[in-house]
């Protein structure tokens, strides 16, 4: 496995793989890799010759300084995973590179896709998501590019993106990692406390029961999310950030739920921002109900 720094070597890199006929599959990460990671790269084997991943975190999507400097950072671990799971190469671009002195130049979607959730949560966010991807495809020219449907918001502005700007690369999305827990997994987790790690499994718990009252027939939106807001609010240290039915139809916040519609939501667990969300119409959230 080549482990790669240089925009320019990562060019290079790309290039004789693409000559020589190879196709690529790329899986952009911000490192502290976990199995939800690892599951990416398992697919991306599958869909082409070398697997590339980069391992970069991207300052212009922390809309909180605080929240950047705490990013666990494990590059050993991360890089013998990387060559455990089969990739053919890892990019560890630096910030100096990516964004130099006098940088100014950002990628927005606009419209539905970015004016609630995750958007109106964390302004800026996506503006820098789009912007740090633009630029990582932009060198690794990847066939495909793998995401993770735990980032679902994401998951659909990159794809979006990549149709509008004919950037030639496929989006393909990933189901979602779980710990046997039912806690989807996530970089920010080993920032929890046992004690936290239990608030916050009332995360996946409340989007199974609300999962299940839509399947037994309740379709109020504002049921589904009190259903949420009580298996975490139970808890001092928790905080909604929020919680909202989405239609993947036009992704409109929907009053009254269907098959087409996501539960999703943020959460804080003790100052630790969590997401996850659940397909109404999907399979079950592995939680202990009682
Ligand atoms: P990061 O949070 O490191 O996630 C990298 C990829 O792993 C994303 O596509 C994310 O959706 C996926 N992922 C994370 N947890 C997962 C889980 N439990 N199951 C399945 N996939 C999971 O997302 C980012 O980094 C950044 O925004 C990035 C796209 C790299 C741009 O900086």
């Amino acid at each position: 496995m080549d482990v790669i720094a240089p925009v320019a070597d990562m060019r290079a890199w790309s290039r004789q793989q693409l000559t020589a006929g190879r196709r690529i599959a790329f899986v952009p990460t911000m490192g502290a890799l976990h199995r939800g990671h690892i599951s990416l790269i398992e697919k991306a084997r599958t869909l082409a010759d070398a697997v590339v991943v980069s391992i970069y975190v991207n300052p212009t999507q922390f809309d909180n300084p605080e929240d950047l400097a705490k990013y666990p950072k494990t590059l050993e671990a991360d890089l013998a995973m990387c060559r455990e799971a089969g990739a053919a190469a890892v990019w560890t671009p630096e910030t100096a590179e990516m964004y130099p002195d006098g940088y100014c130049t950002f990628v927005e979607v606009v419209g539905p896709l970015s004016d609630k959730l995750c958007a109106v949560a964390r302004p800026g966010h996506f503006r820098g998501v789009c912007t740090v991807v633009t630029k990582l495809l932009a060198v690794v020219r990847p066939d495909v590019a793998v995401f993770g449907q735990k980032d679902l918001q994401q998951a659909l502005i990159v794809s979006r993106m990549a149709g509008d700007l004919n950037l030639g690369t496929e989006i393909v999305v990933a189901p979602t990692v779980r710990d046997p827990d039912g806690l989807a997994m996530s970089s920010r987790n080993r920032r929890l406390s046992p004690e936290s790690r239990a608030k916050a499994l009332g995360l996946p718990r409340g989007l199974e029961l609300a999962r299940q009252a839509y399947r037994a027939g309740q379709v109020t939106s504002m049921k589904l999310i009190e259903i949420v807001a009580e298996e975490l609010l139970v808890h001092e240290g928790v905080d909604i950030d929020y919680c909202d039915v989405v239609s993947l139809k036009g992704f409109a916040e929907a009053e009254h739920a269907d098959d087409a519609c996501v539960l999703a939501a943020a959460v804080f667990v003790d100052g630790v921002r969590l997401i996850d969300h659940v397909p109404l119409a999907g399979h079950a959230i592995p939680v202990k109900v009682d």
